[in-house]
């Protein structure tokens, strides 16, 4: 019997908030936590998927339509769609999910579930795609088949990321660079335990408001814009076009600042990013605007901010790596007594992607 088995990390986003889909500029980095996808090939047509966390399903693979009741199938689903669509001639297979990485938690268990399918099913029918392409394909499962109109970045860092080195990607020429992240520097990932309902239509409307912008600046996308551009736009498009803008030239100079070191200024520019998430995208909520307050008033922290798409999820602390051990429980601590409900804090290790 044929088998296979694959594995893709999820991703921490750095800079670059909600700029990939403006065909703008992101730092993310792949983390050392992930989804595994092992199983087996079927040649009875049916697809049989079984998840430690999520239930299990048993389906016919010739009519795949997206799930109401089990909706985390819809991710692998999605990703055998189009696989088949681009190709692919496989008919049924069983696989078995094991993941790492919480669901709605902002680090992105959906594109590294994507990416782990759409591997262990090239893997299973000795197909190979380049690395981009197998993005591209996820990102198109998670728009047709999950309904989220989400950009590349997801599936980027978990493809390529490379170990101790954030990844830079311009969404626009498609560029992808790893850039070293300074070993006197850590990450602590804070998850603030609330999803919000909804977030989805939230993600989309951003992404329908920043087109919006766009249009109204005769521009393809806001990578055009500039601060001076934006004037003529109400005052709803111009917080969330100014969002973009400054989060496009605070990646272009963060990529300098990671090259020479300056952990200090970079923080600085992920605090900035925070606000601007805060005030003109309102996208963070108050308990990620805690986690982020909090984080600041500890000795040894460099900066903080929300990481993904928001409206919940988890925020990202950079900090000194000699005190990321006693910054994560004291960030857990002061969280806990003010909000009453325990986050999950963790010092995260910038992992291998998938690729
Ligand atoms: C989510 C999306 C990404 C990106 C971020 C925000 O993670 O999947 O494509 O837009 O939000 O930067």
């Amino acid at each position: 019997m044929t088998r296979a088995e694959a594995y893709a990390p999820g991703r921490v986003e750095l800079l670059g908030n909600h700029t990939d889909y403006n065909e703008g500029l992101v730092l993310g980095a792949a983390i050392d936590r992930g989804v595994r996808v092992a199983g087996e090939l079927r040649d009875d047509g049916r697809v049989i998927l079984q998840s430690t966390m999520m239930g299990e399903i048993d389906i016919s693979s010739t009519d795949l339509a997206p799930q109401t009741a089990h909706t985390w199938a819809n991710y692998p689903l999605g990703v055998l769609k189009e696989l088949r669509a681009a190709g692919c001639a496989i008919s049924g297979f069983s696989a078995r999910i094991e993941s790492d990485v919480p669901a709605g938690s902002g680090l992105s268990s959906s594109a590294a579930f994507e990416v782990a399918t759409a591997l262990f099913i090239l893997k299973l029918v000795e197909e190979r795609m380049p690395p981009l392409e197998i993005a591209k394909l996820c990102q198109r499962a998670e728009q047709r088949f999950v309904g989220v109109q989400s950009g590349l970045l997801d599936q980027v860092c978990s493809i390529f990321g490379r170990k101790d080195h954030v990844v830079y990607f311009d969404a626009r020429s498609e560029e992808v660079r790893a850039i070293p992240f300074p070993d006197n520097l850590a990450l602590i990932i804070a998850e603030s335990g609330t999803k919000r309902e909804l977030t989805s239509g939230f993600y989309n409307q951003r992404r329908a408001e920043t087109q919006a912008a766009a249009d109204a600046l005769h521009v393809s996308a806001l990578r055009d814009a500039s601060f001076e551009m934006l004037a003529s736009l109400s005052p709803l498009l111009h917080r969330r076009a100014a969002h973009i803008v400054g989060e496009n030239e605070r990646v272009a100079r963060a990529v300098d600042l990671l090259s020479r070191g300056d952990g200090a200024s970079f923080g600085a520019l992920m605090n900035e990013s925070h606000e601007s998430s805060r005030t003109n995208f309102e996208n963070s909520t108050g308990e990620l605007d805690s986690l982020v307050e909090i984080a600041r008033q500890l000795p040894g922290v460099l900066g903080a901010r929300l990481t993904g798409g928001g409206f919940g999820g988890a925020t990202v602390t950079l900090c000194e790596a000699a005190k990321a051990d006693t910054i994560a429980p004291e960030l857990q601590h002061r969280y806990a007594a003010r909000s009453g409900h325990e986050p999950k804090i963790f010092v995260c290790r910038i992992a291998a992607g998938a690729g």
